[in-house]
């Protein structure tokens, strides 16, 4: 427990980080990957170009600073890192180098305001929150070791298939190369796959959802190329130019919260806009195969048919299933866009309903659903990549 003393310095600092924060997180990292090179093996290089994970990072232990008393009010939130942080391999030694350079660089930035006892307070603060990621991703690893087929950190798959999904997607099935079965994952999680790249310093990892329903033997990854979009695109691009049937990648272990739950009965609506349909396509598969009698709507923005991934897959399922409804709209065409009267015609607003796609379409989605009266309980989201900082 912080006391009293230290709670205010925290509560008063707070807004000078955030006004200093691309200033002290630019600073933070730049320093932490001069002294630590073999973190740029764990973080994403394209968001650290684009500043994005600065922002997340920091952002977010401000955040939790202000909850310092109540950890438990974020504990969603936490997860959901964790989540990140364990399909990573990060581990509890990593958190004092973060915390060391996170606090040279407000002391850098904010020079003679950060008096001493500033300093002390951010550090005991970022104890108790490094403390409380640490306890959570443990746990989350423990679970990952003791699971049947389970294992944390890396472990070597085999691409045994690889098969064009759309114009700019492709599936990877991959095997483990020890010849064991996969563990049994939930629908809507995400793996990480991590590559060396020849020319390259660093390694490079990636999150990509399972795209489909568990198998005992393989998991499949859909991959978008993003050709247009460097340096986000040196991952995919490799995967789809340069990564070939019989070639080995390491590959996490199955973590992620924005999954389906299978157990329940009432109406569900997948909504997807374009690669977005990755998780989709596990859930739904798994509610065709356990649940077919489920009212169920798959309903996916795609730019035009060349681009649509899936299709044949999901018109086989819709067929056997009791209650199902099926549309694709192009953005291409006049009118292809899912509007709220879309939304209105196909989704069950008593229901579930499962969001994924690009930022500003899932916030029309979000949107549109609340406007028809669905409750933030009912629609289940989650964004591609790094989270929105903690409000
Ligand atoms: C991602 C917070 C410690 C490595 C993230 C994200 C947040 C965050 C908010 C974005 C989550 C998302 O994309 O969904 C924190 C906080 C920490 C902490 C509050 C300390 C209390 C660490 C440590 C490491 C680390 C110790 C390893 C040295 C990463 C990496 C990512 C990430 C590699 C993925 C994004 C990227 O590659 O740029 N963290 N983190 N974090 N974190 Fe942490």
């Amino acid at each position: 427990m912080l006391s009293n003393e230290t709670r205010a310095i925290i509560k008063s600092t707070v807004p000078v980080l955030e006004e200093h924060g691309t200033a002290i997180t630019t600073v933070f990292y730049k320093n932490m990957f001069e002294a630590h090179p073999e973190l740029l093996n764990i973080f994403n290089h394209a968001n650290q170009k684009q500043g994005r994970q600065q922002a997340a990072l920091a952002n977010t232990v401000y955040a939790a600073a202000v909850h310092i008393d109540n950890l438990e009010a974020i504990l969603p939130a936490v997860v959901q890192i964790a989540n990140k942080h364990v399909s990573l391999g990060i581990k509890p030694e990593h958190y004092p180098i973060v915390g060391e350079y996170l606090l040279k660089a407000i002391k850098e930035v904010l020079g003679e305001a950060a008096t001493d006892d500033i300093i002390n307070a951010w550090a005991e603060a970022y104890g108790v929150i490094a403390d409380a990621f640490i306890g959570v991703e443990q746990d989350m690893y423990e679970k990952m070791e003791n699971q049947t087929n389970g294992w944390k950190f890396f472990k070597n798959f085999t691409v045994a298939r690889k098969e064009k999904e759309s114009e700019n997607i492709i599936s990877f099935y991959l095997t483990p190369a020890d010849g064991s079965n996969v563990p049994a994952y939930e629908p809507g999680q995400y793996i990480s796959v991590r590559l060396t790249i020849p020319g390259e310093e660093y390694l490079f990892n990636r999150q990509y959802s399972l795209s489909q329903a568990a198998q005992p033997d393989e998991f499949r990854i859909s991959v978008k190329s993003e050709r247009d979009n460097d340096p986000n695109g040196r991952v995919s691009v490799y995967l789809h130019d340069e990564v070939n049937v019989g070639d080995v990648i390491e590959v996490s272990a199955p973590a992620g919260e924005f999954v389906l739950d299978a157990t329940k009965e009432s109406p569900v609506a997948f909504v997807s806009g374009g690669v977005g349909i990755t998780p989709m396509m596990s859930m739904f598969e798994t509610v065709a195969t356990m649940t077919p009698e489920r009212p169920t709507t798959f309903l996916h923005a795609a730019r035009n048919e060349s681009f649509h991934a899936f299709d044949k897959d999901i018109r086989k399922y819709v067929e056997k299933m009791d209650n199902a409804k099926y549309k694709t709209l192009y953005s291409d065409q006049p009118e292809g866009f899912i509007t709220r009267e879309v939304l209105a015609e196909m989704v069950d607003v008593t229901g579930e309903v499962y969001v994924c796609g690009p930022v500003p379409f899932m916030e029309s989605m979000i949107t549109e659903l609340r406007a028809l009266g669905m409750t933030d309980e009912q629609i289940h989201f989650e964004f591609f990549g790094p989270a929105v900082a903690l409000q």
